[in-house]
Protein backbone atom coordinates (compact mmCIF):
# COMPACT_ATOMS: atom_id res chain seq x y z
CA UNK A 1 0.00 0.00 0.00
CA UNK A 2 2.75 2.23 0.95
CA UNK A 3 5.10 2.17 -2.42
CA UNK A 4 1.32 2.29 -4.35
CA UNK A 5 0.98 5.56 -2.44
CA UNK A 6 4.22 6.76 -3.01
CA UNK A 7 4.08 6.48 -6.79
CA UNK A 8 0.41 8.38 -7.50
CA UNK A 9 1.75 11.21 -4.96
CA UNK A 10 4.74 11.38 -7.55
CA UNK A 11 2.71 10.67 -10.45
CA UNK A 12 0.07 13.75 -9.06
CA UNK A 13 2.79 15.63 -8.33
CA UNK A 14 4.75 15.72 -12.10
CA UNK A 15 1.31 16.44 -13.39
CA UNK A 16 0.97 19.43 -10.95
CA UNK A 17 4.01 20.87 -12.03
CA UNK A 18 3.55 20.13 -15.21
CA UNK A 19 -0.10 22.24 -14.83
CA UNK A 20 2.77 24.97 -14.00
CA UNK A 21 1.67 24.42 -10.41
CA UNK A 22 5.68 25.65 -8.64
CA UNK A 23 4.69 25.14 -4.84
CA UNK A 24 4.20 22.31 -2.73
CA UNK A 25 2.95 21.66 0.51
CA UNK A 26 3.26 18.10 1.23
CA UNK A 27 1.19 18.06 4.63
CA UNK A 28 1.79 15.20 7.13
CA UNK A 29 4.85 14.23 5.28
CA UNK A 30 6.25 11.61 7.53
CA UNK A 31 10.06 11.13 6.36
CA UNK A 32 11.68 11.70 3.35
CA UNK A 33 13.13 8.91 1.84
CA UNK A 34 15.94 11.08 1.12
CA UNK A 35 17.77 10.07 -1.92
CA UNK A 36 20.57 12.34 -2.10
CA UNK A 37 21.60 11.68 1.00
CA UNK A 38 21.18 7.80 0.43
CA UNK A 39 23.32 8.50 -3.20
CA UNK A 40 26.14 10.72 -0.97
CA UNK A 41 26.66 7.55 1.57
CA UNK A 42 26.99 5.19 -1.38
CA UNK A 43 23.99 3.97 -0.79
CA UNK A 44 21.59 2.24 -4.05
CA UNK A 45 18.32 3.77 -4.87
CA UNK A 46 15.41 2.60 -6.62
CA UNK A 47 13.02 4.39 -8.81
CA UNK A 48 10.74 5.34 -5.88
CA UNK A 49 13.23 6.56 -3.73
CA UNK A 50 12.24 10.34 -5.17
CA UNK A 51 10.96 13.46 -2.32
CA UNK A 52 8.53 15.77 -3.57
CA UNK A 53 11.16 18.01 -4.77
CA UNK A 54 13.05 15.83 -6.37
CA UNK A 55 9.94 15.14 -8.17
CA UNK A 56 8.62 18.64 -8.90
CA UNK A 57 11.91 19.27 -10.00
CA UNK A 58 12.19 16.64 -12.55
CA UNK A 59 9.33 19.11 -14.10
CA UNK A 60 10.81 22.60 -12.92
CA UNK A 61 14.14 23.14 -11.43
CA UNK A 62 12.86 26.10 -9.53
CA UNK A 63 9.65 24.25 -7.73
CA UNK A 64 9.78 25.18 -3.76
CA UNK A 65 8.35 22.78 -1.52
CA UNK A 66 7.51 22.71 2.30
CA UNK A 67 7.12 19.17 4.30
CA UNK A 68 4.56 19.96 7.29
CA UNK A 69 4.61 17.75 10.26
CA UNK A 70 3.63 18.00 13.73
CA UNK A 71 6.28 15.20 14.73
CA UNK A 72 9.56 17.12 15.43
CA UNK A 73 11.61 14.05 14.73
CA UNK A 74 10.13 14.46 10.86
CA UNK A 75 10.94 17.92 10.82
CA UNK A 76 14.28 17.92 12.83
CA UNK A 77 15.23 14.78 10.51
CA UNK A 78 14.30 17.33 6.91
CA UNK A 79 15.94 20.07 9.09
CA UNK A 80 19.19 17.62 8.99
CA UNK A 81 18.67 16.73 5.27
CA UNK A 82 18.45 20.34 4.62
CA UNK A 83 21.94 20.45 2.88
CA UNK A 84 21.18 17.29 0.58
CA UNK A 85 18.41 18.86 -0.29
CA UNK A 86 20.30 21.63 -2.03
CA UNK A 87 18.68 24.14 0.79
CA UNK A 88 17.16 26.21 -1.45
CA UNK A 89 13.25 26.04 -1.81
CA UNK A 90 12.51 23.95 0.74
CA UNK A 91 11.60 24.11 3.90
CA UNK A 92 10.98 21.45 7.32
CA UNK A 93 7.70 22.74 9.00
CA UNK A 94 6.48 21.87 12.88
CA UNK A 95 2.92 22.30 12.52
CA UNK A 96 -0.43 20.56 13.01
CA UNK A 97 -2.24 20.32 9.44
CA UNK A 98 -5.73 20.94 10.79
CA UNK A 99 -5.29 24.03 10.84
CA UNK A 100 -4.92 25.49 7.57
CA UNK A 101 -5.27 29.15 8.58
CA UNK A 102 -2.15 28.69 10.62
CA UNK A 103 -0.71 26.54 8.20
CA UNK A 104 -0.41 28.66 5.41
CA UNK A 105 0.56 32.01 7.93
CA UNK A 106 3.20 29.51 9.56
CA UNK A 107 6.41 32.13 8.80
CA UNK A 108 8.53 28.90 7.88
CA UNK A 109 6.44 27.96 5.44
CA UNK A 110 6.33 31.01 3.91
CA UNK A 111 10.00 31.15 3.67
CA UNK A 112 9.43 28.92 0.22
CA UNK A 113 5.69 29.19 -0.21
CA UNK A 114 3.83 32.48 -1.51
CA UNK A 115 0.28 31.72 -1.09
CA UNK A 116 -0.98 34.30 -3.44
CA UNK A 117 0.13 31.90 -6.35
CA UNK A 118 -1.15 28.44 -6.47
CA UNK A 119 -0.43 25.39 -4.95
CA UNK A 120 0.03 21.94 -4.88
CA UNK A 121 -1.29 20.76 -1.54
CA UNK A 122 -1.03 16.95 -0.51
CA UNK A 123 -2.61 15.22 2.19
CA UNK A 124 -1.31 11.68 1.91
CA UNK A 125 -2.54 9.45 4.23
CA UNK A 126 -3.35 11.55 6.65
CA UNK A 127 -7.16 12.33 6.46
CA UNK A 128 -7.80 8.97 7.98
CA UNK A 129 -6.97 10.59 11.85
CA UNK A 130 -9.76 12.32 11.82
CA UNK A 131 -13.33 11.57 11.63
CA UNK A 132 -15.44 12.45 7.88
CA UNK A 133 -16.48 15.90 9.24
CA UNK A 134 -13.40 17.03 10.42
CA UNK A 135 -11.35 15.77 7.56
CA UNK A 136 -14.16 17.86 4.82
CA UNK A 137 -13.44 20.93 6.73
CA UNK A 138 -10.11 20.77 7.04
CA UNK A 139 -9.60 20.18 3.43
CA UNK A 140 -12.16 22.85 2.71
CA UNK A 141 -10.55 25.06 5.10
CA UNK A 142 -7.39 24.81 2.25
CA UNK A 143 -9.53 25.00 -0.58
CA UNK A 144 -11.25 28.27 0.27
CA UNK A 145 -7.59 29.88 1.30
CA UNK A 146 -5.69 28.36 -1.74
CA UNK A 147 -5.27 30.40 -4.98
CA UNK A 148 -7.05 29.75 -7.70
CA UNK A 149 -5.37 27.40 -9.82
CA UNK A 150 -3.89 25.51 -7.18
CA UNK A 151 -4.67 21.62 -6.03
CA UNK A 152 -5.49 19.32 -3.25
CA UNK A 153 -4.01 15.73 -3.86
CA UNK A 154 -5.55 13.42 -1.22
CA UNK A 155 -4.97 9.59 -0.16
CA UNK A 156 -6.44 7.41 2.11
CA UNK A 157 -6.39 3.58 3.16
CA UNK A 158 -9.13 2.01 2.38
CA UNK A 159 -10.12 -1.43 3.46
CA UNK A 160 -13.42 -3.46 1.56
CA UNK A 161 -13.12 -5.98 4.40
CA UNK A 162 -14.62 -4.85 7.71
CA UNK A 163 -12.99 -7.14 9.78
CA UNK A 164 -9.54 -6.70 8.99
CA UNK A 165 -10.15 -3.10 9.20
CA UNK A 166 -11.18 -3.77 12.90
CA UNK A 167 -8.00 -5.79 13.64
CA UNK A 168 -6.13 -3.30 11.74
CA UNK A 169 -7.90 -0.22 13.99
CA UNK A 170 -6.84 -2.25 17.20
CA UNK A 171 -3.68 -3.29 16.47
CA UNK A 172 -2.68 0.68 15.96
CA UNK A 173 -2.43 2.35 19.15
CA UNK A 174 -0.87 5.85 18.25
CA UNK A 175 -4.32 7.29 16.52
CA UNK A 176 -8.00 6.56 16.06
CA UNK A 177 -8.27 5.43 12.18
CA UNK A 178 -11.33 5.75 10.20
CA UNK A 179 -12.20 3.74 7.22
CA UNK A 180 -12.35 5.60 3.85
CA UNK A 181 -14.70 5.47 1.00
CA UNK A 182 -14.54 7.20 -2.72
CA UNK A 183 -17.48 9.06 -1.83
CA UNK A 184 -15.46 10.43 1.51
CA UNK A 185 -12.60 11.54 -0.90
CA UNK A 186 -14.88 13.29 -3.12
CA UNK A 187 -16.99 14.96 -0.25
CA UNK A 188 -13.62 16.03 0.70
CA UNK A 189 -12.85 18.10 -2.48
CA UNK A 190 -16.19 19.35 -2.83
CA UNK A 191 -16.41 22.68 -4.55
CA UNK A 192 -13.26 21.57 -6.83
CA UNK A 193 -12.94 20.36 -9.84
CA UNK A 194 -12.21 16.66 -9.32
CA UNK A 195 -9.37 15.71 -12.13
CA UNK A 196 -9.88 12.06 -13.76
CA UNK A 197 -10.24 9.31 -13.29
CA UNK A 198 -12.02 10.66 -10.25
CA UNK A 199 -11.82 9.50 -6.59
CA UNK A 200 -10.34 5.78 -7.44
CA UNK A 201 -7.67 3.57 -6.15
CA UNK A 202 -4.36 5.12 -6.37
CA UNK A 203 -3.13 1.48 -8.91
CA UNK A 204 -2.58 2.48 -11.96
CA UNK A 205 -4.36 5.73 -11.24
CA UNK A 206 -2.36 8.61 -13.70
CA UNK A 207 -3.99 12.31 -13.48
CA UNK A 208 -5.98 13.08 -16.63
CA UNK A 209 -6.15 9.69 -17.98
CA UNK A 210 -9.72 7.88 -17.44
CA UNK A 211 -8.22 4.05 -16.28
CA UNK A 212 -7.31 3.36 -12.86
CA UNK A 213 -6.59 -0.65 -11.89
CA UNK A 214 -8.86 -2.24 -9.69
CA UNK A 215 -7.49 -3.49 -6.42
CA UNK A 216 -6.12 -6.96 -6.29
CA UNK A 217 -7.19 -7.29 -2.40
CA UNK A 218 -9.64 -6.09 0.54
CA UNK A 219 -7.07 -3.27 1.08
CA UNK A 220 -5.47 -0.79 -0.49
CA UNK A 221 -5.01 3.27 -1.20
CA UNK A 222 -7.93 5.46 -2.73
CA UNK A 223 -6.79 8.62 -3.98
CA UNK A 224 -8.50 12.07 -5.50
CA UNK A 225 -7.19 15.68 -6.92
CA UNK A 226 -9.06 18.04 -6.68
CA UNK A 227 -8.44 21.77 -8.81
CA UNK A 228 -9.59 25.09 -7.83
CA UNK A 229 -10.85 26.81 -11.01
CA UNK A 230 -8.43 29.37 -11.96
CA UNK A 231 -11.43 32.11 -12.89
CA UNK A 232 -13.95 31.25 -9.68
CA UNK A 233 -12.76 33.75 -7.18
CA UNK A 234 -12.91 36.75 -10.03
CA UNK A 235 -16.66 37.26 -9.92
CA UNK A 236 -16.78 40.95 -9.91
CA UNK A 237 -13.61 41.02 -13.18
CA UNK A 238 -15.94 38.55 -15.25
CA UNK A 239 -18.92 40.76 -14.63
CA UNK A 240 -17.26 43.64 -15.85
CA UNK A 241 -15.72 41.73 -18.83
CA UNK A 242 -19.55 40.34 -19.82
CA UNK A 243 -20.81 43.64 -19.57
CA UNK A 244 -18.65 45.43 -21.55
CA UNK A 245 -17.59 42.50 -23.75
CA UNK A 246 -14.52 43.87 -24.19
CA UNK A 247 -11.30 42.16 -24.26
CA UNK A 248 -8.97 44.80 -22.36
CA UNK A 249 -11.82 43.87 -19.22
CA UNK A 250 -10.10 40.33 -19.36
CA UNK A 251 -8.42 39.72 -16.05
CA UNK A 252 -4.42 39.79 -16.74
CA UNK A 253 -3.84 35.92 -16.19
CA UNK A 254 -0.23 35.36 -15.30
CA UNK A 255 1.69 32.82 -17.48
CA UNK A 256 3.38 29.99 -15.90
CA UNK A 257 5.12 27.65 -18.38
CA UNK A 258 6.56 24.62 -16.64
CA UNK A 259 10.34 23.94 -17.49
CA UNK A 260 10.75 21.35 -20.48
CA UNK A 261 10.59 17.74 -18.81
CA UNK A 262 13.94 16.74 -18.02
CA UNK A 263 15.35 13.92 -19.48
CA UNK A 264 16.26 12.46 -16.83
CA UNK A 265 12.90 11.76 -15.25
CA UNK A 266 11.90 8.48 -14.77
CA UNK A 267 9.83 6.82 -17.06
CA UNK A 268 7.35 6.01 -14.68
CA UNK A 269 6.40 9.43 -13.81
CA UNK A 270 5.83 10.73 -17.58
C1 LIG B 1 1.08 7.65 7.53
S1 LIG B 1 2.21 8.98 7.55
C2 LIG B 1 2.00 9.60 5.91
C3 LIG B 1 3.30 10.03 5.30
C4 LIG B 1 3.18 10.54 3.86
N1 LIG B 1 2.29 11.69 3.78
C5 LIG B 1 2.73 9.48 2.90
O1 LIG B 1 1.77 9.73 2.15
O2 LIG B 1 3.37 8.43 2.82
C6 LIG B 1 1.36 10.21 8.51
C7 LIG B 1 2.22 11.40 8.88
O3 LIG B 1 1.33 12.46 9.22
C8 LIG B 1 1.78 13.11 10.39
N2 LIG B 1 0.60 13.70 11.02
C9 LIG B 1 -0.48 13.06 11.54
N3 LIG B 1 -1.37 13.94 12.02
C10 LIG B 1 -0.85 15.18 11.79
C11 LIG B 1 -1.29 16.50 12.07
N4 LIG B 1 -2.47 16.71 12.68
N5 LIG B 1 -0.53 17.53 11.69
C12 LIG B 1 0.67 17.32 11.08
N6 LIG B 1 1.16 16.08 10.81
C13 LIG B 1 0.40 15.03 11.15
C14 LIG B 1 2.44 12.00 11.21
O4 LIG B 1 3.37 12.54 12.13
C15 LIG B 1 3.09 11.18 10.12
O5 LIG B 1 4.41 11.62 9.86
Amino acid sequence: MARANCAFIARAVTWAARQGISQFADLGSGFPVAAEHRQAEGCGISRLDADIHATARAVNQAARVAYVDHDPEVTDHVDALLPYFGFRGVAAVRADLRDPGAILANPALRKVIDPAEPICVILGLVLHYVDAAAAREIAAGYAQRLAPGSCIVITVPRFDDPQLFNQVRSAYTPAVLHNRTREDIASFLAGLDLIRPGAKPVAGFRPGWDDALQPSGSAYVLGGIGRKPADRLRPARRLSQKSTGSQAARPARRRRTAAPLSRKTPRFMR
